[in-house]
């Protein structure tokens, strides 16, 4: 059986694209910090999805589980870097603990776990998919949003360096770049209906659902030619 970890795959987007791969058959590994209850209520609904706590941001704990996963299932065949956070802010009044909050999960956290898990892939010559979860906001920048915003540029680079080092070990590495999603992150946007109405020509948020179906295109063999690409899921908001 295949193996996918997915990173913040206990809550919104990564919610449904553990639920996704774990149909489409892999033994799937959902790994969060936080929430706690969202997290029992994955682990009670599916009880075959293997959920544990790690932060991602904490090297030393990343090579521990990765070290652990490896052990107890032989085998890692996909990885999906979806855990996100924000902490907006105007840029001049932004503090240096909110862009460090947001750099290390967002850009390190990915890099931990991405260099403790293409390193297995590397060795086992398997080959294997990684895919990074970006955003709109990493392709167009965003007002009040420049730490979440560099972030998600840098992962998108990320991508088309990992895509270009582990090509020749059959690694492929894409990424997904959603726009508005619902999920608790857009939960609170007081001016929904104004962006609906003025950003996005399909008329409505996306839904989790729908990011995961991309991203479970691009774990599978059905993707085995493309790597080092950004994939925009958007209702047609931004021109990419
Ligand atoms: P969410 O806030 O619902 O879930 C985030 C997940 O990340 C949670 O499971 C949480 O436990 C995990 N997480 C956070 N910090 C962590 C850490 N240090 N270590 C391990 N896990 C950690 O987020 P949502 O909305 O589902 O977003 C998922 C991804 O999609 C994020 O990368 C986000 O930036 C991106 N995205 C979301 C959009 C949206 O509209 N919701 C739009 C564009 C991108």
């Amino acid at each position: 059986m295949k193996v996918a970890i997915v990173t913040g795959g206990t809550r919104g987007i990564g919610r449904s694209i553990s639920i996704e791969l774990y149909k489409e058959g892999y033994k799937v590994i959902a790994i969060y910090q936080g929430n706690k209850a969202t997290a029992q209520s994955l682990a009670d609904e599916y009880p075959d999805i293997d959920v544990q706590t790690c932060d991602i941001s904490r090297e030393k704990d990343v090579s521990k589980i990765i070290k652990t996963i490896y052990e107890t299932y032989g085998r890692i065949d996909c990885l999906i870097n979806n855990a996100g956070i924000t902490r907006d802010g105007y840029f001049l009044m932004m503090s240096t603990e909110k862009w460090g909050t947001v750099l290390n999960v967002n850009i390190l956290g990915a890099v931990n776990i991405s260099k403790s898990v293409l390193r297995y892939m590397k060795v086992k010559k398997n080959g294997g998919k990684v895919v990074n979860i970006s955003s709109t906001s990493g392709v167009t920048g965003q007002i009040g949003q420049a730490n979440y915003s560099a972030t998600k540029g840098a992962i998108i680079s990320l991508t088309k360096s990992w895509a270009k080092e582990f090509a020749a070990d059959n690694i492929n590495v894409n990424c997904v770049s959603p726009g508005f999603i619902n999920t608790d992150m857009t939960s609170n946007l007081k001016n929904k209906a104004e962006i609906i109405e003025n950003l996005i020509p399909l008329q409505r948020f996306g839904d989790p659902q729908e990011v995961a179906w991309l991203v479970a295109f691009l774990s599978s063999d059905k993707a085995n030619y493309i790597t080092g690409k950004n994939f925009v899921i958007d209702g047609g908001m931004i021109n990419d």
